[in-house]
Formats: C-alpha cells, structure tokens, sequence
C-alpha cells in the first residue's frame, strides 16, 4: 500500500524523505514523489513513475532540492492508473495547500462535484485531489487555519485516510490527520519526523507518538502539537520503539525474506519467553485471566492472508487441547455475515501489521456486538493492538519481506500457547501433559535451525521445479493448514499457479488436473492420518505428479512414493507445523530466486493492506 514520510527540522529535507520511501518500497508501490519547501519560497514538487530510482536519480538523492521542510510518498494505484499526473503530492489549483494520502476517500465524486460547482478543475484521477481542494476550500471560506480546514474536511470525508499537508502561509510546518490508516511521529534533536510505517524513521528516532484516530497534528522543528477533531489541543505519551534500525536492514543476506526465515528461531524463542516464566505461562501482559478463560464458551479466529493460515492450523490444537469449538473465519467475510456471536464466545484477530482494514474491521464488529477481542499482533501500538480488549504481541520484530515468514510463525507459536493456556486454566489437560508440550515447545528455535542448516537440498529442488506452471500441496489436518501457506507462499513470490487442498477432497474434483509432471507437494507429519495421506500422494503419482514428500525423520517408506522427501525433526505432532513450513517458505523463496522475482516486493502485493 501506499508510504507517507515527512520531515522539518535543520538538516535538508529531501534525502531523509527519500531515504525513509526506500525504507516502505516493500509495502508495494507504482509511482513516488516529494513536496519540498525553501523557507517561505514556493513548494519544490518532483514526481516520478515506477521505481523510486527515478525519483532519486531526478532529484540527485535529494541534493537538487533545497528545503528543510517536505513531505514524500509512494503510491499503489487505486483511482487512477500509476503516472505522474496520479502521484503524489497533490496541490490545490493556486498551491495553496499541498498533500499526500493513504487510504481511500469514498465519497471522492461527490466531493468533487461540490468543489466544482465553486470553480476548482481537477488535474488527476485520484480521490487525494478531492481532499485536497476540499482542505483549501475550507481554508479559505472560514480562514481560520490549518487545523479547522483539515477538521472540516475531516468530518465531511468518509473513508480512510492518513493525511500530511502543507500550507503555503506555514512554512516549515506539515499538518498531519488520520483515520484508520496508520501515521506514526517521531521527534529527535530538534527535528520531526511523521510516517506511515516505523522503518521510515528507525534510523532517526526511536521515541514516536501515535496519532489516533480522528486527531490533527502540527509539526514544527522538533515539536508536535495534537488536536482532536473539535480543534481542542490534546497531550500524547511518547512510546519507545523496541525494534532496533539494523532489524530493518538486509545484514548480509541477499533478500529480506530469506534473512527473515533465518530469524525464526530468535524471534520464536523471543515470544515463547514473554509468556513462558519459570516453567509456566502467564498470561499477565496480556491480561488475561484464568477465570476468563474458564468462561469462554467459543473462539472465533478472524484474519486475512498467512495469518487466516495461522488461525487454521490454530484449530486444530485448539480443538485437540480443550473442549473449545473453534471456527476460522477470513476477516473480508466475517465482517459483513450477518451472524449471531455465540454468548461468552472471543473473537481472536491474528495480523502482523495490525493494520489490515478487513481485520480491523471484524474486530470493530465483534466489539460492537459486545464480544470479548484478543488480537495476536506484531506491531506494537498498531490500530489492532489498540483496539482489541487484550493483546498477545508477536515478538518477530520489524518484517519487511512482503511474503510473511517469521511474523507467520511467531503467530503459529502465540496460538499454541494460547491453546495450552486455555487448556491449563479450564482443567482440560493434566499437568503432566502441560509440562510435556511446554517443555516440547521450547524445542521448537532449535529443531528449525536444523532444518534450515540442510537448506542447500532444497535449494537444488527448487532449482529443478522452478519452471512448472502449476502445484498442488496436499495434506490432512494440521498439514492441510501448513499446505496452505506453502502454496500461497509460492504463488505469491514465484507467480506458479499453486492451490492446497485437503487430501482427502482430491477424488471429489482437483484430481482432474494432474498430469504428467504436475508438481505434487505432499505435507505428511501427522502419524494418525500418514496412511491416508501416502494412499493420496500415491493416487497423484500414478496419475503422472512429479512429486515432493514432507514428512518426519523416521518415515523413511515416503520414499517408495515421493521423487524427492524432506525430513523434519520429531515433535509432538501439534506443533509439526512450525517445522514442516520451514522447508515450503524456503521452496517459495528459491522457486522465485530461480525464475530471476523480486522477492521481496512481488507485484501486484502490499504488505499492509489498509484499504478494502
Ligand atoms: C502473505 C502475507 C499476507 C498477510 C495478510 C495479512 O505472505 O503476508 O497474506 O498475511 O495480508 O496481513 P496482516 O498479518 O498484517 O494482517
């Protein structure tokens, strides 16, 4: 989706504002551009279509372009096509205010017939320009400045949004405004920094404010003044970023994703130990008692994308260690089902970004019919995180590869231990059992570094299927679950038409597509359902599959079936998953190396998707 940075202080503007788009070019875009202001000399406007390069190449890494106040973005096109004239900033037909967007502004049309009829013309095909002039408009018809434009307009806008706007009258001042798109202000030294995303600015400060919904910001050199939206002045703490600047940045690997899938262990081991004292989880940080856990009659899991997978395989060990019935529901769906909750039941939202607009918006409907929320989040102080009633937070640090590997799995992690509580607290699971999984799950960090120290096999394999056109990943259970991470793992960044389906569901229609070299990727590590599944992967290889076995050390009969297995260390078959989709992130990372993709930022693909 769409970047935002700005900048006023001291130092020249234009380099920080292009340093800090590089930093969110992961999110996904298709144009970018920059509004610098000199003192009270006109605004600088430069934009360029397609990579940032352009922009950076234009604008001499930001040395043509004096100023120490701007503003910058990087666009992914939703009114109107990628082109210049669509990038931001937009600016009011006299430039008079200058602006760039995140999110979408519904009612753009009717906005723009309004502005019409008192004479503005319109240059784009975007909604910003709408808001834009809708904000100049205000400015002048009231003129009573930038804070009472920007909230008139605010309450005549319907959509989301994440604005920073300049003022000619202002120099040196940006106004920033949001809602339901993120926007994050940082202050350091005597300089001010605003962004949509933490990498932005990590390198300069670490101490940010969280804008909230429906609020304004001024920014001058080194301070911020915050308004709610009847323009009263408001006071915000600052919070500290833990995520430290080189957690952002490649450290010698060749992609993002790949340094990504070698942090797993960490970043696994990291979020068991911020529930797991002494032997025993505690759920105090997320503040969740034993008592509540006990009242819970239901669990819905709400998320989109990888974290929907999550929530899939969650199930089933949900389900295994208590009496809980769980249903998985995707958030684009959730959100507009016209169903009655459960009573007593808990809506679990699982999101990395704590962003992602159909999440959020399942939550806000869970809250709104009275049911209790835990969301299972990542970025610390995100929409989702400060929304939901109770919070576990992922400890995956910053994850810039737009294809999620380790948010994925400390998500996968969270739920087994919200299981285990859940199962501990409601006296469903013996204590003997409870020591066994922790003690098991502790195992987890290493048995993946095993995996990942064989990972030169399947780099070989991947490097003799990469031209396939289509895959399939089959497998029961908790290996479906994982089949289907594997799979959108590989469309996502290899672009092969992938789909995963319940072993089982083969004869009912999917066997119809297999033929001679069809690439087959059967999940096999559950040792109650591993008959039934071999039976299937041997149905697909009399039918023509080229085929790749997934299973535990041990089952060494897969190779009478598979042309090619992959082992992964024993454990306790609830927690297979963490293991088994280490060897699929690595097939969908070295599929895609081999076809010559851009890893880390596939077309088409956001890493936050804010907007519906
Ligand atoms: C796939 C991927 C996406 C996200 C989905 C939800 O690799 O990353 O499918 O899982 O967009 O995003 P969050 O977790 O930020 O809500």
């Amino acid at each position: 989706m769409c970047g935002i940075v700005g900048f006023t202080g001291n130092s020249v503007a234009a380099p920080i504002l292009l340093d800090g788009l590089s930093k969110l070019e992961y999110r996904g875009y298709d144009s970018a551009g920059i509004a610098v202001r000199d003192g009270d000399k006109d605004f600088e406007v430069v934009k360029a279509k397609g990579k940032l390069k352009s922009l950076i190449e234009m604008t001499d890494h930001g040395n043509a372009v004096k100023g120490t106040c701007g503003i910058g973005h990087t666009r992914w096109a939703t009114h109107g096509e990628p082109s210049v004239l669509n990038a931001h900033p937009h600016a009011s037909d006299d430039e008079n205010v200058v602006a760039v967007h995140n999110g979408i502004i519904e009612n753009f049309q009717e906005i723009k017939e309004k502005l019409s009829k008192s004479g503005y013309t319109f240059k784009s095909q975007t909604d910003t320009e709408a808001a834009v002039k809708l904000i100049d408009y205000y400015y002048k018809k009231y003129n009573l400045g930038p804070v009472d434009s920007i909230a008139r307009a605010m309450m005549r806008i319907r959509g989301s949004y994440a604005l920073c706007v300049m003022f000619k009258d202002y120099p040196g001042q940006i106004y920033t405004a949001r809602k339901d798109s993120p926007m994050i202000i940082g202050v350091s030294d005597g300089q001010t920094y605003v962004a949509s995303d933490v990498p932005a600015i990590l390198k300069y400060t670490r101490n940010v404010y969280y804008i909230g919904n429906l609020e304004i910001a001024k920014l001058e050199k080194g301070s911020v003044t915050f308004y709610n939206i009847d323009r009263e002045e408001i006071t915000k703490t600052l919070t500290e970023i833990k995520w430290d600047a080189e957690a952002a940045e490649k450290g010698g690997y060749e992609h993002f994703m790949l340094k990504e899938i070698h942090e797993q262990p960490k970043v696994i081991a990291d979020t068991i130990k911020s529930v797991v004292k002494k032997g025993r989880i505690n759920f105090e940080n997320i503040n969740l008692t034993d008592e509540e856990m006990k009242n819970i009659s239901q669990i819905y899991i709400v998320a989109c994308g990888s974290a929907y997978h999550v929530g899939m395989a969650a199930q089933y060990v949900i389900e295994e260690l208590t009496s809980l019935p769980v249903r998985v529901e995707l958030a684009s769906e959730f959100r507009y089902r016209k169903m009655k909750f459960v009573k007593d039941s808990l809506v679990i939202i699982i999101s990395q970004s704590g962003e992602t607009a159909d999440s959020l918006a399942a939550l806000r409907e869970a809250k709104e019919n009275g049911i209790k929320t835990l969301g299972i989040v990542n970025v610390v102080g995100s929409s989702i995180a400060r929304e939901a009633d109770n919070v576990f937070y992922t400890l995956a640090g910053p994850e810039i590869s737009v294809a999620t590997t380790k948010a994925y799995s400390t998500q996968l992690v969270a739920a087994y231990l919200l299981a285990i509580g859940f199962a501990k607290a409601r006296e469903e699971i013996t204590d003997e059992r409870y020591k066994e999984l922790l003690d098991e799950i502790n195992t987890i960090p290493d048995k993946i570094s095993r995996i990942l120290e064989d990972k030169e096999r399947i780099q070989w394999f991947s490097a003799k299927v990469a031209a396939v056109d289509d895959a399939f990943f089959i497998g029961r259970g908790i290996d479906y679950a994982i089949g289907m991470e594997g799979s959108l793992k590989m469309k996502e960044i290899s672009y092969i038409h992938s789909e995963a389906y319940a072993a089982g569901e083969l004869k009912h229609g999917p066997i119809s597509l297999i033929e001679n070299g069809t690439l087959v990727i059967g999940v096999n590590t559950q040792p109650e359902l591993y008959e039934k599944t071999v039976s299937n992967m041997v149905e697909v290889k009399s039918r023509g599959a080229y085929l790749m076995g997934l299973t535990t050390y041990g089952n060494y009969s897969m190779e009478d079936t598979a042309d090619f297995t992959v082992y992964i260390p024993n454990t306790d078959p609830l927690f297979a998953g963490s293991l088994s989709v280490i060897p699929l992130q690595l097939l969908g990372y070295y599929i895609s190396v081999a076809r010559g993709y851009d890893v880390d930022k596939p077309r088409n693909l956001a890493k936050s998707v804010t907007v519906e």
